[in-house]
């Protein structure tokens, strides 16, 4: 074994243990710390990331990776390590410690900001912290460095590798077709899904999340499910990925969207290679990538007439009195209720994409310097009206109805929409490769969906970046047309267009 690669495995381990130590306090913190434990919790988490970022951005480690990245001895996948690492190393060098200093004070005082914002319905009094950001940001473009485009260095935080300039045709096909396609839904009479929220036990709603975690091949041996106010996945390596749901008694959806969602997201998780615990290779591709798994379990699956011609029975013996009278084909038009609406969280699986497509819009025009912060309120709502042909009644449910900005991540967004495009591609690969795949799930059987996922995407774990994952599974690069063909076959006949 050769001595420089070991020890660079030694490095790195260290590193992700106390990251890992961190995502834990983390965890507890969304979910069961005291109020109390909060002030120290901030500094206990704050020292562990002062250590993981001194491990990481150490001398040793420098040397190591210049030494290794030219030794032709290593394999293809420690080559990919050494290449992976390298690139973070000499990323994370080029900030100054003024610079991170200085962004870091800025988000905590724009965060603090946009939440009084946003309680008092106030844009006034995030625009100048936010405008500092947006400053800082646009800096942060050069201090990183990009070829074609300032956003790219953005992007390539969440998206490794993607270019604003393919974003910018793919949204331009958002724009050209989904509008369209959604004006004919609008004309259509809307479907019924009153009886959603119609009171649904708490406990109850809790147990059928359990089963559909466990349906979809959840390993519960590798992790457990909590609740919290925002649901999320957090994983302490590949065999301890945790999921929270929030169950609401007079919303079925809420329960059962985020629930399957986040078990997507831990699916993936539990997959990953754990002989590269602590290594680029062992870890997730993209944010888009991880948004494709939590989005395919979402929509293509469990948004399908198939999976609740499976599980409906089960739905309506546990809540006999709600659902009387009612069969799948009425739960299945109920979930995919398609209506613009001003929150991006809330959308339908079509309209989910215009809100997208606006924050696009708006971070590269801000990045750009073409928009100016204080600006940002009336062409938000210009934009929904075009896009959603919605009128929006305050700043809090419109321009500061999202935590990102505050937060300083410019370059996150497109990637929810990427997610819903690879699920489609790598969906309709996986039913061309298995024909029965739609009647396994209508069974209940979703082991060969599983084994397909593990084999095409979480088993390589970083090896590819997400194009050329895209086109080892399906043969091609990203094309909206998956995703387009997807929409039209299902709602053409949801809303007999
Ligand atoms: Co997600």
């Amino acid at each position: 074994m050769n001595q420089n690669y070991t020890r660079y495995t030694e490095l790195l381990r260290k590193v992700a243990d106390i990251q890992n130590a961190a995502a834990l306090l983390n965890w507890d913190q969304e979910t069961y710390m005291p109020p109390k434990g909060a002030a120290f919790r901030a500094q206990q988490l704050s020292t562990l990331a002062g250590i993981a970022h001194e491990l990481a951005t150490s001398k040793e480690l420098g040397d190591l990776l210049e030494a290794l990245s030219n030794d032709k001895t290593l394999s293809d996948r420690e080559q990919k390590n050494i290449q992976k690492s390298l690139k973070s190393f000499k990323d994370n060098k080029k900030y100054t410690t003024e610079f991170v200093q200085e962004l870091s004070r800025t988000i905590s005082e724009t965060f603090q900001a946009w939440q009084s914002a946003k309680e008092k319905n106030d844009f006034s009094i995030y625009a100048p912290h936010l405008e500092k950001l947006v400053a800082l940001k646009r800096k942060e473009c050069e201090v990183l460095g990009y070829k074609a485009h300032p956003y790219d260095a953005l992007l390539d935080q969440y998206e490794p590798d993607s270019k604003t300039a393919d974003l910018e045709v793919l949204f331009a096909d958002v724009r050209s077709q989904l509008v369209a396609f959604v004006k004919q839904i609008a004309a259509k009479p809307q479907n019924d899904d009153a009886f959603m929220y119609l009171k649904y036990d708490d406990q109850k709603q809790w147990d059928l999340g359990l089963e559909y975690l466990k349906q979809m091949g959840y390993d519960f041996e590798a992790g457990r499910q909590d609740r919290s106010s925002h649901p999320f996945t957090t994983n302490f390596s590949c065999q301890d990925v945790r999921v929270t749901t929030r169950v609401n008694e007079n919303d079925l959806n809420e329960m059962l969207w985020s629930t399957i969602h986040e078990g997507g997201h831990a699916l993936y998780e539990q997959g990953l290679p754990a002989s590269e615990y602590g290594l680029p290779l062992g870890e997730y591709i993209s944010f888009g990538i991880h948004e494709s798994q939590s989005r395919m379990w979402e929509n293509n699956v469990a948004r399908s007439l198939g999976y609740w011609k499976g599980n409906f029975g089960r739905m309506q013996r546990t809540f006999s009195e709600q659902l009387k009278g009612k069969t799948a084909e009425d739960f299945y038009k109920a979930m995919n209720i398609v209506q613009p609406s001003l929150i991006r969280t809330s959308a339908d699986e079509l309209t989910y994409h215009f809100h997208v497509l606006i924050r696009f819009e708006i971070e590269k025009a801000l990045i750009e310097n073409k928009i100016q912060v204080k600006d940002l309120p009336s062409y938000w709502n210009a934009k929904y009206k075009e896009y959603l042909g919605i009128d929006v009644p305050s700043d809090s449910k419109g321009v500061l109805q999202d935590i990102h900005w505050s937060h300083g991540s410019f370059g996150y967004f497109p990637t929810y929409s990427l997610g819903s495009f690879y699920a489609a591609q790598f969906f309709a690969q996986a039913k061309k490769e298995n024909p029965e795949l739609e009647k396994q799930i209508e069974s209940g059987n979703m082991k060969p969906l599983l084994e397909w996922l593990r084999e095409k995407v979480h088993k390589h774990g970083k090896y590819y970046t997400a194009e050329e994952l895209c086109i080892a599974i399906t043969g091609e690069k990203l094309n909206f047309q998956y995703f387009m063909d997807y929409a039209k076959k299902k709602y053409s006949e949801l809303y007999n267009l």
